[in-house]
């Protein structure tokens, strides 16, 4: 059996993973030592990957249950599994799959405003613009090990309210000005999650306070939520938690949602980009699920 060997890329949390996709989706024992990997070092790149989208649904079923009911806007005409973000079009003019526009993103995580967060997630870079867009991951392991051990003691087994309306009033990118779209977003019912995850196979504690979305902390005054949430905020985002990746075509992003966030540079508009993008449902006992 041979070994898959890995790069660090930040600390252990985000690593580069030496392995040719196509070549190991027929291979158990390769995918589980990925699945070992990915509960370990939650952000994987494998550089210069050429697949295609049928060996990209394989490689995510692998790991979970494709989430299918996002997006039916946005997908693929080929795999209701992927969907696309681009700045290309169709011959009829439509854009090809969601475009965002060319903001920045600031830091949150997927899902957070959902019931039940999908937090599984692969990006798929087939042709990336080559100035700006680099997409940075931040580690919330090291962001609950920042807060003091007073906010830790407060926040830990509690949960918080998460609400879409703040993600779209915050980002209120280009996409979401579809008024049908966004209504049917803000009228989603809040969420509660908790705070801290604990992962089910490291014991590790990772902070969960998407600052798009939390609005506060349960059982809380709101006096008492307001002045604890700006804490949470900063540590999630710390820059020396960060790993700032260049991403260039053929580039694969794999991430976990339950213990990292993610943030997007400003991008340039008059440069092709096409991404892949699939979303899927980890297992509670292998990875952390914002589960109450
Ligand atoms: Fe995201």
């Amino acid at each position: 059996m041979s070994t898959i060997q890995t790069s660090p890329l930040h600390t252990d949390f985000a690593v580069q993973v030496h392995a040719n996709i196509p070549d190991i989706l027929e291979d158990p024992d390769a995918i589980q030592q990925l699945r070992e990997i990915w509960q370990r070092s939650p952000v994987m790149i494998f550089r210069r990957q050429s697949l295609d989208e049928s060996e990209l649904v394989q490689l995510t079923a692998l790991f979970g249950t494709c989430d299918k009911s996002v997006r039916k806007d946005i997908q693929s005409p080929y795999h209701q599994e992927i969907i696309y973000f681009s700045t290309l079009k169709y011959a009829d003019g439509r854009y090809i799959g969601g475009f965002a526009g060319g903001e920045d993103v600031d830091w949150h995580s997927d899902q957070t405003y959902q019931l039940r967060p999908a937090t599984g997630a692969i990006l798929y870079g087939t042709e990336v613009p080559r100035d700006g867009g680099d997409i940075y991951w931040a580690n919330q392991y090291g962001a609950w090990e920042r807060l003091p051990p007073d906010v830790q003691q407060l926040i830990d087994g509690r949960t918080g309210t998460f609400r879409y309306a703040k993600r779209y009033a915050l980002l209120n990118t280009l996409e979401l000005k579809d008024k049908s779209k966004a209504n049917a977003l803000i009228n989603l019912p809040d969420a509660h999650h908790p705070l801290v995850l604990t992962h089910p196979k490291t014991g590790r504690k990772a902070l969960y306070a998407d600052p798009t979305t939390l609005v506060a902390i349960d059982g809380l005054t709101e006096q008492e939520s307001d002045d604890v949430l700006p804490l949470l905020f900063e540590a999630g985002g710390h820059p020396t938690l960060a790993y700032r990746h260049k991403v260039h075509n053929g580039d694969m992003m794999m991430w976990d949602n339950g213990c990292t966030m993610h943030r997007r540079d400003e991008m340039r508009l008059d440069q092709p980009r096409l991404m892949k993008r699939t979303t899927f449902r980890l297992a509670p006992d292998q990875y952390c699920l914002p589960q109450a």
